[in-house]
């Protein structure tokens, strides 16, 4: 699958070239996300997100399972993580919205993971640095709103005690073959590598582990993650769990282009302690165009909102209220709205989205506590 020379490639630490959505559900096994399945779930939350309208999140697995479970009174629980090891951009906040958004809906309880074992097994940052970012990158997701009596932060190596056995249990169940062909690791990987998609695994039984009884779970991540949940899908009936369900987005794309993603080791984003300056230079100068070289060619021509970086902003995260949106595509296409003027729309858009975030994120240093799993 992933031979030498290939230039497209996502795993869960690497997104190459271009990304085919098609070519992933097919490769990964996901299912679209269809009219049927969005209508079973306005049935029960009335609104449906701008990102299942618009199909950010795109893909899933078993959400039909978890709702019928869920309509027979078997309430789900939401997992999803982080890995620390630089800032919070803006790519990474989509998926955390959507999730408060879950949580708030269905009034579900959110398990929330911070993999400082995985970073330090997969970069070059020291432990101590990792755990920076960590605190650091918790501001962020407890900026965002979450409810603290119903959100719950598990830190790898802080919980392994809770972990741990769980993990082992997995890991049993997985041989190197397995992790070669999904991860692409290899006989020189370290042997922490190996071990690690087992950690990733063990929060979508741990509230089943801590409770005594199977409780659905469903994982809301971004596509590239998916990897990791197919092989605990595989292995967690085997312990007599339930697989975990999953919903997947596709990625904000960085400042340079539609493809790829916004990715905090590549610097080409914005992350979520810009200063409005740092912003305003970053979308004027860095965001890629889909306007015309010259005002004059671009009121006679029109612009192309599809590949128009500040415009995939606003689609995927920042203007919420489709006929708003769908203006600006149309006088962005017709050329009545310049480059300038959307950009000059964006760069206000995330003004005020981190202007409030920033204040949440100071107030956020002392609710660490409230967060952090006791026990
Ligand atoms: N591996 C993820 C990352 O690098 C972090 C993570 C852990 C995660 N558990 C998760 C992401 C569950 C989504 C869902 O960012």
């Amino acid at each position: 699958m992933k031979k030498k020379g290939i230039k497209n490639r996502v795993t869960p630490w690497e997104v190459k070239g271009s990304v085919n959505y098609d070519k992933l559900v097919k490769e990964f096994g996901v299912e679209r996300i269809n009219e049927d399945l969005l209508n079973r779930i306005k049935k029960h939350t009335k609104e449906l997100h701008f990102m299942l309208r618009r199909n950010i999140f795109f893909a899933h697995r078993d959400l039909h399972w978890l709702l019928d479970e869920y309509e027979k009174g078997n309430k789900f629980f939401l997992y999803t993580g982080c890995g620390p090891s630089g800032p919070i951009h803006l790519g990474h906040i989509g998926t955390w919205m959507f999730t408060k958004w879950l949580q708030e809906t269905f009034d579900v309880e959110l398990w929330f993971q911070f993999t400082d074992d995985e970073k330090f097994l997969f970069k070059k940052q020291s432990l101590e640095e990792i755990q920076q970012w960590m605190h650091e990158n918790m501001l962020d997701v407890i900026a965002l709103g979450f409810n603290p009596k119903k959100t719950h932060f598990i830190i790898n190596t802080k919980h392994a005690h809770l972990l741990y056995p769980i993990a082992i249990r997995i890991a049993k169940k997985i041989t190197f073959s397995m992790v070669k062909a999904s991860f692409g690791l290899r006989e020189d990987s370290n042997i922490g590598q190996l071990f690690y998609t087992s950690m990733q695994a063990a929060p979508a039984v741990l509230p089943s582990v801590l409770k005594n009884k199977n409780i659905p779970c469903l994982i809301p991540h971004a596509i590239d993650q998916d990897p990791h949940f197919r092989l605990t899908r595989d292995i967690l009936p085997k312990l007599g769990y339930y697989k975990p369900a999953s919903i997947q987005n596709m990625f904000l794309p960085p400042l340079t282009g539609v493809s790829g993603k916004m990715s905090s080791s590549e610097n080409n984003g914005i992350f979520t302690t810009d200063t409005k300056e740092e912003v305003k230079n970053k979308i004027n100068k860095y965001a890629f165009s889909g306007g015309q070289p010259t005002l004059e060619e671009h009121k006679l021509k029109g612009g192309d909102p599809e590949i128009d970086v500040s415009f995939q902003y606003l689609r995927m995260l920042l203007e919420e209220e489709d006929e708003k949106l769908n203006k600006i595509y149309e006088n962005y296409k017709s050329g009545k709205l310049s480059t300038g003027e959307l950009k000059k729309y964006t760069i206000e858009k995330i003004n005020v989205f981190l202007e409030k975030h920033q204040k949440e994120r100071e107030k956020a240093k002392k609710k660490i506590d409230d967060f952090v799993y006791k026990g």
